[in-house]
């Protein structure tokens, strides 16, 4: 028996990194899941697996959410289970940074996992069940990063306690993860500065960077009924970086 079976689960940017292997994941504990994802080509290559339906969504459209959370509905009969893991990355310092920076980084990490929460939460409460989980980022909570980044994942972190409030008397249960340095296409270009990595291994507790797996096995956790008590929590997983 899987920890999903018969669930229906919508991941965001469900067609790399950290992503795919919540949906790989998900699939293999008996989940029906809906790769969402803006890249069309890795979006085709997600949907060859089985009982991996690929659809394109941008998810700092509003309008593309609404139909899309409407056709999922239509299509599935329940959404059980969103994880709102889309994002972008950048490397600009501060005084790089300009307005549509702040605002498309904005738009994506942020407004994307709002939109998510907007459009699937009313449907998880009229079924009086489902699970959100978000994926923020460690930067979230410490001063790792003065940047468009962080402030767009601290925007994650401040909504999914706030969904939690608003949401638990419907049933549905709003969690966010705050991942470290993960290996992923996200974190590619580091490798291209052997000495800093190495750094950044010296610095963490743990000795090693993260696998996306290491994430999808907490987000497992938040969106099975094993968490069922579980809501307005945050996992930090970082092999202890910003423990010290
Ligand atoms: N890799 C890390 O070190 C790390 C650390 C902390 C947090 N995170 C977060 O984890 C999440 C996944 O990151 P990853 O490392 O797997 O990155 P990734 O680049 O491998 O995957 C991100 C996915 O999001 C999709 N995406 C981007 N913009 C989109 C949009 N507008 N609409 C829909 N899909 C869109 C991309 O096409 C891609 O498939 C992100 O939210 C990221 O910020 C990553």
């Amino acid at each position: 028996m899987g920890r999903l079976d018969n669930k229906v689960a919508i991941v965001t940017g469900g067609a790399s990194g950290i992503g795919e292997k919540i949906v790989d994941l998900f699939v293999s504990e008996g989940a029906t899941v809906i790769a969402a994802d803006i890249n069309e080509a890795a979006l085709e290559k997600a949907s060859q697996k089985q009982k991996v339906h690929g659809m394109k969504l941008n998810v700092a459209d509003d309008q593309a959410w609404a139909d899309f959370a409407k056709e999922v509905k239509e299509k599935f009969g329940r959404i059980d289970v969103l994880v709102n893991n889309a994002g972008i990355s950048s490397e600009k310092g501060y005084q790089d940074i300009t307005l549509d920076d702040w605002n498309k980084m904005m738009a994506i990490n942020g407004f994307g996992a709002f939109a998510g929460i907007k459009h699937v939460a009313p449907i998880m409460a009229e079924q009086k069940a489902g699970s959100i989980v978000n994926i923020s980022s460690y930067t979230a909570q410490i001063g790792q990063g003065f940047n468009h980044y962080s402030a767009s994942k601290g925007a994650v972190r401040a909504f999914s306690k706030a969904a939690a409030t608003q949401f638990g008397r419907s049933g549905v249960r709003v969690n966010a993860v705050f991942p470290g340095i993960i290996e992923t296409p996200m974190t590619a270009a580091l490798t291209q500065y052997k000495e800093l990595l190495n750094q950044l291994v010296q610095a963490t507790p743990l000795q090693r960077l993260g696998q996306p797996d290491d994430i999808a096995k907490a987000v497992l956790f938040f969106a099975s009924d094993d968490s069922s008590y579980v809501t307005g929590a945050e996992l930090v997983i970082d092999g202890g970086f910003s423990a010290q």
